[in-house]
């Protein structure tokens, strides 16, 4: 697999070039930010009366209204939320001159149809492997986050070396970039949503939970054995993959694990992550994103009132106050 760094990229096809960052949100207040401090001509485009104006000015950056930002810009990022790219491609497209670049920092919209761009288009991807805040605060250290980059459309020969300077520009380089598709992004990051880290762990940590009080064990100990335990496992992982983490736990600890794991996540577990990633690919769940914004997000809005009112919720806020 390519792994480009700072080394091997050529910052030029960005110098002099404007970017247009669509969006001042998790992604787009980082990006902006770390391109500005990689000396990259920034603009900021809002939609009208957006309260986030007053909050990039402050931070030391150019806004403007959407049209206007992307009627002066050489390069424009989609740095919305996925579910309205498609409104707010059909909005800014007639501004976008002729061979501008147009970026993505996650595959989804162009991968499941929300967005068509023009042909004279050039369109990237450059999708920083984790929340906006941390590609700021890596970015302040000197140090960078991994990104994947791809390109969909190549309309001026230029495509692929915007996208690398742009990952360099946010300081991704600096961690490295690896090259993939829109398609195989998107489709691996919304399994993976699914299916395993922001999906399954945390109904695995809640079942975990609930089991153990049901058993009689109380809702704290329970919380500390199944919720607490899991920023010490990821540590380990990070620092020694899964095989080392195995290895400098307890046998105690790696028995049980080697006894428990496999009973647990079993084949009709794989069974369904198979299925999840067939919908997927099949666009169900891009429809039902799509279905939500449409709905006013009453799911998710309900959703996130019931996981506030659980007696796991309640021991968490116990036990952060008794710590803190
Ligand atoms: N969040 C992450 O950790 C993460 C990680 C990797 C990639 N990504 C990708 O990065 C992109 C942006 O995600 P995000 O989480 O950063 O988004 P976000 O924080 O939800 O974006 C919020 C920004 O979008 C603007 N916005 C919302 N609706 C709008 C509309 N109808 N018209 C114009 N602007 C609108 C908001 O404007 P106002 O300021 O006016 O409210 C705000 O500035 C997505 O493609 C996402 O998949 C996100």
């Amino acid at each position: 697999m390519e792994f480009l760094r700072d080394a091997d990229i050529d910052p030029a096809p960005l110098a002099g070039k404007r970017v247009a960052i669509l969006g001042y949100g998790n992604q787009g207040r980082a990006q902006a930010l770390n391109l500005k401090d990689s000396g990259i001509d920034v603009v900021v485009g809002l939609r009208g009366g957006s309260g986030s104006t007053n909050e990039a000015e402050g931070a030391g950056l150019t806004t403007a209204l959407l049209e206007e930002a992307v009627a002066s810009a050489d390069v424009v990022m989609m740095l919305a939320p996925d579910e309205i790219h498609a409104a707010l491609y059909g909005e800014v497209e007639p501004r976008l001159r002729k061979g501008v670049a147009l970026g993505f920092s996650h595959g989804l919209s162009v991968r499941f149809g929300f967005v068509q761009p023009r042909a004279d288009l050039d369109v990237f991807l450059v999708a920083p492997k984790g929340p906006g805040t941390a590609l700021r605060s890596l970015y302040k250290q000197g140090k960078g986050m991994i990104a994947v980059w791809a390109v969909e459309q190549d309309a001026t020969g230029m495509a692929k070396h915007i996208a690398l300077a742009y990952g360099r520009a946010i300081g991704s380089g600096r961690a490295g970039l690896i090259a993939s598709s829109f398609a195989e992004e998107a489709e691996a990051d919304l399994f993976n949503e699914q299916a395993v880290v922001w999906g399954a762990v945390p109904e695995l940590l809640i079942a975990g939970f609930d089991t153990l009080v049901a058993g009689g064990v109380s809702p704290e100990l329970a919380y500390l054995e199944c919720v607490g335990e899991l920023k010490l496992i990821a540590d380990l992982i990070e620092a020694r993959g899964i095989a080392g983490m195995r290895e400098v736990i307890s046998n105690t600890a790696e028995l049980g694990a080697l006894l428990g794991g496999k009973r647990i996540v079993d084949a009709s577990v794989r069974q369904r992550m198979a299925e999840v990633l067939s919908e997927v690919r099949a666009g169900r769940f891009a429809a039902e994103l799509k279905q939500e914004e449409a709905d006013g997000y009453k799911r998710l809005e309900q959703a996130r009132a019931e996981n506030r009112r659980t007696l796991l919720e309640s021991t968490y806020q116990r036990l952060s106050a008794a710590e803190n």
